[in-house]
């Protein structure tokens, strides 16, 4: 029987494009950049697997062939689909939740470490041939330990970052749509309000997902609810952050720090966050290692098989 044809429209790791290939009619992308010509490429497919940045807008949906009955994204977020516009053609969507959220939690604690103490200057200093020695005064931080961190958006990434920050003293808040069963919230304080949160967080950690309920969450006036210096940072989706409320917030102080993996645009970002010092700037590291990159592979494909066989996956979201 010939394998279902699937359109992939990024270069993926190794091992999750020999899987592809092994289970599917695979037409592989050879390019980490987006695909320019998805609907001339997805002629006969039944299934796509994409990725963040890869807009599959309305337009795009309505023009894919009706072969298509799956759409998988590399990705736990989804923000880049439009998922109604998918249900209507009858396409399914799945995504890649629990497998990359160690790992994603492990980036947003490395900026909160980062940020706090202030490793990215330290490294640019160095680079620059601007060290001049051991000082009193150098490059104070405020560190992470015993501090209070809120959580906003207290799903499996924002948990798993809870776990790891109790592990090193941290005590945490969280805000989000509705409190946590107790297993799940632990000793964490849930805050029903933006003033009681924001006013608990030494450091505001977004784990939100994108989209449009969240646009923009962290604006001026939220910012001025947190206490002056507070340290921000962003391994969710950028559009969470008003980029020139977050940059006015460094420049004044009212924000001491900030860590951030994502931007809104991006690969572009908001040339302010360039010429700052306290701000650390990943480029969308957040799931990047080997093991979990693997699982979202396979994950994405499990989702596109049971779709395609007829099956319901748990990793279905539209
Ligand atoms: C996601 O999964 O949504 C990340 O942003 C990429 O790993």
């Amino acid at each position: 029987m010939a394998k279902p044809v699937l359109l992939v429209t990024r270069r993926l790791p190794p091992a999750v494009e020999a899987r592809a290939a092994a289970e599917f009619d695979a037409r592989l992308a050879l390019s980490d950049q987006p695909m320019a010509d998805v609907q001339a490429q997805a002629q006969g497919a039944d299934a796509i697997l994409t990725c963040p940045g890869d807009n599959f807008d309305a337009a795009l949906i309505a023009s894919l062939p009706a072969s298509v009955k799956v759409i998988a994204t590399f990705s736990v977020g989804f923000d880049h689909i439009d998922i109604a516009a998918a249900t209507k053609r009858g396409i399914a969507v799945c995504n890649t939740p629990d497998v990359l959220s160690v790992a994603t939690a492990e980036t947003a604690l490395l900026l909160i470490l980062a940020a706090a103490r202030r490793a990215g200057e330290g490294e640019r200093l160095i680079r620059a041939g601007r060290w001049r020695g051991w000082a009193p005064t150098q490059l104070l931080g405020v560190g992470a330990i015993g501090r209070q961190l809120g959580i906003f958006g207290m799903g499996r990434i924002g948990r798993e970052l809870a776990r790891l920050a109790r592990g090193i003293g941290m005590i945490i808040h969280y805000r989000d749509v509705a409190r946590l069963p107790p297993a799940l919230e632990g000793d964490a304080t849930f805050h029903d309000s933006d003033a009681s949160f924001l006013g608990a967080c030494d450091i505001l950690s977004l784990n939100a997902p994108g989209g449009e309920g969240t646009y923009h969450w962290l604006n001026a006036k939220r910012i001025a609810l947190l206490p002056r210096g507070a340290v921000v940072v962003n391994a969710a989706r950028g559009t969470l952050v008003d980029d020139e409320a977050l940059i006015a917030a460094l420049r004044s102080g009212q924000v001491g720090f900030a860590g951030l993996d994502v931007f809104e645009g991006e690969p572009r970002l908001n040339p302010g966050y360039l010429t700052l010092e306290n701000v650390v700037l990943l480029p969308h590291l957040g799931s990047a290692t080997v093991a979990a990159r693997d699982a979202m592979g396979f994950l994405a494909l499990d989702g596109i098989a049971a779709v395609l066989a007829g099956r319901r996956p748990e990793n279905l979201v539209g």
